[in-house]
């Protein structure tokens, strides 16, 4: 039986297509059961459609800051589609402890560093700042500590002469594409064993 996997976004989606193609695959161990936005304008609750996914969204505004109650509404709309592994794909929300402590073992998140550096936002800035010589981008669970939890998964990048934090963040993007889908087919079918790129 093929995992079943709900990906929550917020923005434009790109790792979420890339996983929903890789999952296209007839031998991959998972499949997609639903895209889930907190904005009705997230540009890839279109894409998901395209490709055939159902969507859903909770917009976090009407709860003002009541995080309970709009993870109550995440939390009922999940319970429509059953998912066993929950992907967070540029979800840019906070969860609480309850409602990670309910998906830890069954939550991944991708986030653009190698962790343990530069949790949180701004990511790419940073390590510019910093003056770093390699960057990349990190799959792991998620517990209740922001951006920590176990890894899964890292891939490295060199930090150009030049970049940008908008061209370091595409060169990182490129390879959070290869890497989510690398993990999660890793993941479902039970293999926590960390991917490398
Ligand atoms: C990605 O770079 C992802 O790593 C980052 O948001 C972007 C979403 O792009 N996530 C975070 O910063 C989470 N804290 P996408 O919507 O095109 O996948």
């Amino acid at each position: 039986m093929k995992k079943r996997v709900a990906i929550l976004i917020s923005g434009g989606g790109s790792n979420m297509v890339r996983l929903v193609e890789d999952m296209a695959d007839p031998a991959h161990p998972a499949r997609p059961v639903l895209v889930l936005a907190n904005d009705p304008a997230a540009g890839g609750l279109e894409k998901a459609r395209a490709l055939g996914v159902a969507t859903a969204v909770v917009d976090h505004r009407p709860f003002k800051g009541d995080r309970a109650a709009f993870e109550a509404a995440i939390q009922a709309e999940l319970d429509r589609v059953e998912p066993d592994i929950l992907c967070l794909a540029g979800f840019m929300r906070v969860l609480t402890g309850d409602f990670v402590r309910r998906w830890e073992g069954r939550m991944l998140n991708i986030h653009p560093s190698l962790l343990p550096k530069y949790r949180g936002l701004h990511t790419h800035a940073r390590a510019l700042e910093a003056g770093e010589r390699e960057h990349g981008c990190t799959v792991h669970e998620v517990t209740a500590e922001l951006d920590d939890g176990p890894i899964l998964g890292q891939a490295r990048v060199p930090v150009e002469p030049g970049d940008t934090p908008q061209t370091l963040a595409a060169r990182v993007l490129a390879r959070e594409h290869l890497l989510y889908p690398a993990v999660l087919r890793r993941f479902a079918v039970g293999d926590r064993r960390p991917v490398f790129l």
